[in-house]
């Protein structure tokens, strides 16, 4: 099948390594330009590089997109670089694990700033690009614990996934008279080299092998590039018909029936 993407320009945040990076290759792979951004330099120049000696023209920008500023940034730069944003991919996220009531002021902050707010930003600043262009593709990557409860301790992270995933069907709406598609991606567990189920396994083989056993019914953690090429599909014109959606790529391990 033909995705229609080349030629196209994808900005990813978050991609310099895990998830956002086997997302720019997916994209890549499938002729895009990708803009990649990451706070530290050393692993997004790495990440470059490897694009770059695929083939890919890739465009490396060191930005935090949780400051209004770094937000901006990356956008500006795609477009001075590229001529335009055709897909985003909304990676950045992350947690701060705790009980509720151990939670800061600035834990809350933080963790807004990071899984949505910074979502907000670059996406806000894409949209008059997009629109120059007559369409485009936004994918945020949320979680399965987005769209169902994760459990104790993870109030941060539970709410502000299920807020990205009401953003993009929002957002969908309102942008759906002018050929932009949003819609939402809800990884299970991924395992990645230097990722954080990667440390887990490391440091409690034995824990994470009940893990497995009890939560991950296929029997195996998820790959990357599994959920890479999901959001390379929903952000092709092939996936015309999915908008405002949100995809789970999880192997089965979450139980939700909607
Ligand atoms: N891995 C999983 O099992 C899993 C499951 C469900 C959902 N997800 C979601 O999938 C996404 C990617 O997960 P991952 O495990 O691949 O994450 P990760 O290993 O923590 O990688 C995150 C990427 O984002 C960059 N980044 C972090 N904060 C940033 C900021 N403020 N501004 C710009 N870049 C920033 C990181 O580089 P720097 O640190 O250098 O900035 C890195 O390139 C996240 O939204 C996560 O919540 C992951």
């Amino acid at each position: 099948m033909d995705l229609h993407l080349a030629g196209k320009t994808a900005l990813i945040t978050g991609a310099s390594r895990g998830i956002g990076l086997a997302i720019a290759g997916s994209l890549a792979a499938e002729g895009c330009r990708v803009a990649i951004c990451a706070r530290g330099t050393e692993a997004l120049e790495k990440a470059a590089e490897d694009l770059g000696s695929q083939g890919a023209e890739v465009l490396a920008i060191a930005a935090d997109v949780t400051q209004s500023a770094g937000a901006a940034d990356v956008v500006d730069r795609t477009v001075r670089a590229f001529g335009g944003v055709d897909i985003l991919v909304g990676n950045v996220g992350g947690n701060r694990r705790g009980r509720f009531e151990e939670t800061s002021d600035d834990d809350w902050e933080a963790v807004l700033d990071l899984n949505l707010r910074g979502h907000v930003r670059v996406a806000r600043a894409c949209l008059p690009v997009m629109r120059k262009g007559g369409e485009g593709a936004i994918t945020f990557i949320s979680s399965i614990f987005g769209r169902e409860a994760g459990g104790p301790g993870l109030s941060l992270y539970n709410s502000t996934k299920s807020a990205l995933i009401s953003l993009a069907k929002i957002l969908a709406l309102e942008l759906a008279g002018d050929g932009i598609r949003v819609n939402s991606v809800a990884p299970g567990s991924i395992r990645f080299p230097g990722g954080s189920w990667d440390k887990r396994c490391n440091e409690d083989p034995e824990g994470m092998a009940r893990f497995v056993e009890t939560n991950l019914p296929m029997g195996r953690f998820g790959l990357a590039g599994e959920v890479a090429d999901v959001v390379t599909f929903l952000s092709s014109p092939r996936a015309s018909w999915i908008n405002g959606a949100c995809v789970n790529v999880d192997g089965l391990q979450s139980r939700s029936l909607i």
